[in-house]
């Protein structure tokens, strides 16, 4: 195969990467929560009942915003159920899973975790079946000042500072007819635009992500997109974005090609974004809230059953699945300037990177590629111009063989590089216009024998990231040699003296 250069330039900046973009997603669904995060008979349980070793292998992810919580879960949520006394607590349908909530854990237990993990917490309110001022009465109990009736509970419940929850989704999907109080657009827009106007009269900081299309397959996406637009308008800091991605076909080569496709929807919301803002004649841009998005399809598709647990949506996750996963990646940070949210749906057991079996756990291969960009996360993102192999996908049309993407960190440079090719080797070379490559600070790589290699509890390390010796630097430039399949994460040092 003919080798690929990378050219960049320091001056030819996408914008900051918002560390948000690393974020993940906890929802109230088979064992994501009891059985996953909050455990209190498992012998990994600490005194709040949190797994020990799921929290342990999660803060490898340094994960940012944490969505909850749901999903469809919050369209059947009422918050005041998760809050008090444990005891007197009920236990409901949820509705939205056909499965029964306990309410063991609810906001305080979040937010505790949240504390202890350094997550920054992302709650979903009610606009299923919920009411605004449900939604806002959860403001005033998480952010307000003790003296009201919310905030006073907060209080009783053994909070006396407020928990200061400043990012919140305006429900979840409402655009699907499997949600939970699933309305035409412009009615979810009312109800939204209501919503956040009483939840900024609670607190004036809170960020609020509005609705957006549940995917591309939506017959009413794009356009479900502009309506909530325009009638939330500027009270929506952002649109929600959610995407899961399939192999129907098997094909490998096709399936890691579905990157080009998630660039082309995050630049056809983004566009309905700015074409509201000009309608509008705002000042006020809504950016992008990826606040879902995964490989999801081992569990759906009976002629592939791949299972990883027990419970519902585990999936068992493959080396094609990891490198789509850091597909994804690349493409969030090939679009720093639009996409300011992200959340990695969902963080263990249900469709995640960690499972748990009993008290046993499994690293999945998906953790690899984030906890691989998640290192390298911070600086600004740089416009990635791939020259080299390329090839025609069944679906995603003419795709380079190599995806990256590239964050400047002072004088770092992380070059994320993906070999899409399935039997051969990709030579690639990282040219920067305007300074030299002058060494390695470290590299990483994730390959395997092949595409549909998994990690199980008998075999747990057959994938897994490790150092990558071919990165080097010479004459200036990067160089390295990618195995077939595999992402590289590299962190380069650079001399922009002169530039
Ligand atoms: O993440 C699983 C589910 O997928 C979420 O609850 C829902 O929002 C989406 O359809």
């Amino acid at each position: 195969m003919d080798a690929t250069t990378l050219t960049l330039s320091t001056r030819f900046q996408i914008g900051e990467v918002d560390e948000r973009v690393f974020g993940g997603f906890l929802e109230h669904l088979g064992r994501a929560v009891y059985g996953g995060v909050y455990d209190p008979g498992s012998a990994h349980a600490d005194e709040d009942g949190f797994r020990s070793d799921v929290c342990d292998a999660l803060k490898m992810l340094d994960m940012t915003a944490m969505r909850y919580p749901g999903g469809n879960f919050a369209s059947g949520y009422h918050w005041l159920d998760g809050v008090g006394p444990r005891e007197d607590r009920p236990t409901v349908q949820s509705r939205a899973w056909h499965t029964v909530e306990t309410n063991q854990f609810g906001t305080d237990e979040f937010i505790k975790l949240c504390r202890g993990m350094d997550w920054t917490p992302m709650f979903t309110v009610n606009l299923g079946t919920g009411t605004p001022e449900e939604a806002a009465d959860w403001v005033e109990y998480t952010n307000a000042a003790a003296g009201t009736v919310y905030a006073d509970m907060r209080v009783e419940n053994g909070s006396t500072d407020p928990h200061d929850v400043k990012l919140w989704c305006l429900g979840n999907e409402l655009d699907g007819p499997w949600q939970l109080g699933h309305v035409p657009a412009r009615e979810y827009a009312l109800r939204a635009r209501q919503t956040a106007k009483m939840m900024k009269d609670v607190d004036s900081e809170v960020e609020l992500v509005a609705c957006g299309s549940s995917g591309i397959t939506m017959p009413t996406y794009a356009e479900w997109d502009r309506t909530v637009l325009e009638i939330v308008g500027d009270l929506a800091d952002y649109i929600s974005v959610h995407r899961y991605v399939d192999n129907p076909s098997g094909d490998t080569a096709d399936f890691l090609a579905v990157t080009s496709s998630i660039d082309r929807q995050i630049e056809e919301i983004d566009a309905v974004c700015r074409c509201v803002q000009a309608k509008r004649r705002s000042e006020v841009r809504a950016y992008l809230s990826f606040d879902e998005w995964n490989v999801w399809f081992h569990q759906r598709r009976k002629s592939r059953p791949r299972k990883a647990g027990s419970g519902p949506l585990e999936e068992l996750y493959t080396l094609e699945d990891a490198l789509v996963v850091a597909g994804f990646l690349n493409s969030f940070l090939r679009h720093a300037d639009v996409v300011k949210i992200a959340n990695l749906a969902q963080i263990v057991n249900v469709i995640a990177p960690i499972v748990t079996h009993g008290d046993a756990m499994l690293i999945q291969s998906i953790f690899y590629p984030f906890a691989m960009f998640a290192k390298r996360r911070r600086g600004v993102s740089l416009r990635p111009v791939v020259a080299g192999p390329a090839y025609d996908s069944v679906n995603y049309g003419r795709v380079h063989t190599v995806d990256a993407s590239a964050i400047l960190d002072g004088e770092m440079l992380h070059v994320f590089a993906i070999n899409r090719d399935v039997t051969e080797a990709a030579k690639l070379a990282v040219d920067v216009s305007d300074g030299e490559i002058v060494g390695v600070e470290s590299a990483e790589l994730l390959t395997g024998p092949d595409a549909l290699v998994v990690n199980t509890f008998e075999a747990p390390d057959v994938l897994r990231s490790c150092a990558f010796e071919d990165a080097v630097a010479a004459d200036g430039r990067g160089r390295a040699t990618l195995p077939p399949l595999a992402l590289a994460a590299m962190t380069f040092r650079l001399d922009k003296t002169g530039a």
